[in-house]
């Protein structure tokens, strides 16, 4: 008896686990489509255009950088996916850059806006000046769009 009473109660401290982790997922999944950039600089950031077109030679440009100097592949992994378990990660994920809605809901200008101040509140840090310069930046901007083909 005492046995099967431990049983139950395990199930369902385990479904209890189960539900919280489900509700958290989706949570996480649709906070992702909130926009990062904002309210009062998110217009303007709208109104920028890559001036680089996605070519394959300028994607590989931007390749290239997100492998090579600006370290994108330490926290957004080879295949774009992002990395969950980074030691030291605090707060939001690195961005999942095959999520093809998110990629629909951004602008390439608030992606631009990102890369230049950082996402504000999370470890995504500002590239724009110190590491990238901002044509540097566009072309990074063609091969992360790329993930979302
Ligand atoms: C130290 C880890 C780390 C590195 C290195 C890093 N990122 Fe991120 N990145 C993040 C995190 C964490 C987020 C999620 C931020 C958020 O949810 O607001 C993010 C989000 C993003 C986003 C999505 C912002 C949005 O509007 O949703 C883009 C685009 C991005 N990163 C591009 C890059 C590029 C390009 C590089 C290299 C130049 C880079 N990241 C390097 C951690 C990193």
């Amino acid at each position: 008896m005492r046995d099967n009473g431990l049983t139950i109660k395990t199930i369902f401290f385990g479904l209890a686990l189960l539900g919280v982790n489900i509700s958290t997922t989706l949570a996480a999944d649709q906070s992702v489509l909130q926009p990062r950039v904002p309210v009062n600089q998110i217009e303007e950031a709208r109104t920028w255009v890559n001036p680089f077109p996605s070519t394959p030679e300028n994607i590989e440009k931007g390749k290239h950088i997100f492998h090579g100097k600006a370290f994108c592949v330490t926290c957004h992994g080879r295949d774009g996916k992002g990395l969950g378990n980074i030691p030291g990660l605090v707060g939001k994920l690195p961005r999942n850059f095959t999520d093809k809605a998110w990629q629909a809901v951004r602008t390439d200008g608030e992606l631009f806006w990102i890369l230049k101040n950082g996402s504000p509140g999370t470890d995504m840090a500002s590239f724009v000046p110190l590491v990238l310069t901002e044509d540097e930046a566009w072309h990074v901007l063609l091969y992360v769009r790329s993930f979302g083909n």
